[in-house]
């Protein structure tokens, strides 16, 4: 290791460390992990906690994953932690897979929106795992959802969560340091599996990410279920969410070309995302993704902040295929559209 990287990773322990302590103090700390920006709090003080609800003008009765480090013992946080719980962190963990399992009866139920269960997950990102050694001397929890105001896209980069909280990154503002740990590379928010309801339900994804249902299965010798209008309520689960402010419009490849061009006969302007080439077009942004499940979920959120910045009157996404790799990408767009499914038929007026 040269001079350089060594003072380098020094003066990053030195910020990390300074973050772990401003959690201690009961304030907020924006930090990365591989799935998406986390907005961090002391899972175990409910004051915290709220602030996170503040901060993400979040509804306070929807529940936030807690992080914790590898070596967390589990049953601090968790009861009756079944066989399965246990091949899945094997499997997974550290990584995006989050965990549903009942809380244990002193961990504050602010973490969890009054209900009896607690989410628990480890990243596996460097900066992640440093902050969380370092908080508590490594015995704590980080209660963090995605740093972005509720129902908006999450970020993936430093600067989205410095966009997302212009306010509250700012002097004397609620988020009291926001670590920088690259762009996030998985890009869409951890698989959750419940695993509260073994007996009447076996595991249940609550919601799919870049862990497909396939792999899961494998793990767990049964494919998960999907979930029920029993299964603990989850913001990412919503109809609505992970939305830009111009409106998204999922298209079939085939009728792309037509949907552009009665949008220019209409005068309206669109912008592009698709996964396919598709020659010049009048769109005011285009970007193409990877047509890849983990290529695409890595540049989704990006592009979508990207062409949201085009201001344009839609934003037309090219439809992926119906099929399970692309679970986890076509959960995000489902829903990033979910408001806007009207919208072509009024811009073409
Ligand atoms: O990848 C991720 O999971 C990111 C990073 C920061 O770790 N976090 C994230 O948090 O996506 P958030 O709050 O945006 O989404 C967490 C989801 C929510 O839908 C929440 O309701 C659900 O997890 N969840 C957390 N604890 C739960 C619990 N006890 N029961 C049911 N759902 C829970
Ligand atoms: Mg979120």
């Amino acid at each position: 290791m040269n001079e350089i990287v060594m003072q380098e990773n020094q003066q990053q322990q030195q910020v990390i460390q300074h973050a772990a302590r401003q959690l201690e103090a009961g304030m907020l700390v924006a930090f990365p992990t591989e799935t998406v920006y986390g907005l961090g709090a002391d899972a175990e003080n409910p004051d915290a906690v709220a602030r996170i609800y503040a901060a993400k003008g979040r509804p306070s009765n929807h529940p936030v994953i807690v992080h914790v480090t590898p070596e967390a013992d589990l049953s601090y946080w968790a009861t009756d932690i079944p066989p399965q719980a246990q091949q899945l962190i094997a499997a997974f963990w550290p990584g995006p897979l989050t965990l549903i399992l009942k809380r244990a009866s002193h961990i504050p139920d602010a973490v969890s929106g009054g209900q009896d269960s607690v989410g628990l997950r480890c990243p596996s990102h460097p900066v992640a795992q440093a902050l969380l050694r370092s908080f508590k001397g490594g015995k704590g929890g980080v209660a963090a959802p995605s740093a972005n105001k509720f129902g908006h896209v999450s970020p993936t980069t430093a600067q989205h969560v410095i966009d997302e909280f212009p306010d509250e990154t700012g002097v004397g503002g609620a988020i009291a340091a926001v670590l920088d740990g690259g762009q996030s590379e998985v890009g869409i928010e951890s698989t959750i599996v419940d695993l509260t309801r073994l007996a009447t339900h076996g595991p249940v994804l609550l919601r799919p990410g870049d862990i497909s249902a396939a792999q899961l299965a494998e793990v767990l010798g049964v494919m998960p279920a999907a979930p029920d209008f029993a299964a603990p309520r989850a913001s990412g689960t919503l109809d609505a969410h992970y939305a830009p402010n111009t409106p998204v419009v999922l298209v079939a490849s085939d009728a792309l070309a037509s949907t552009m061009q009665q949008l220019k006969e209409a005068g309206r302007s669109f912008a592009l995302m698709s996964h396919g080439q598709h020659g010049k077009t009048e769109a005011l942004a285009h970007l193409m993704l990877p047509a890849e499940p983990h290529g695409y979920a890595h540049d989704l959120y990006a592009d979508l902040r990207a062409l949201d910045a085009a201001h344009a009157d839609v934003i037309l996404v090219e439809a992926l295929p119906d099929d399970r790799e692309w679970q986890g990408v076509n959960d995000r767009l489902r829903r990033a559209a979910f408001d806007s499914r009207d919208v072509l038929g009024s811009l073409l007026a």
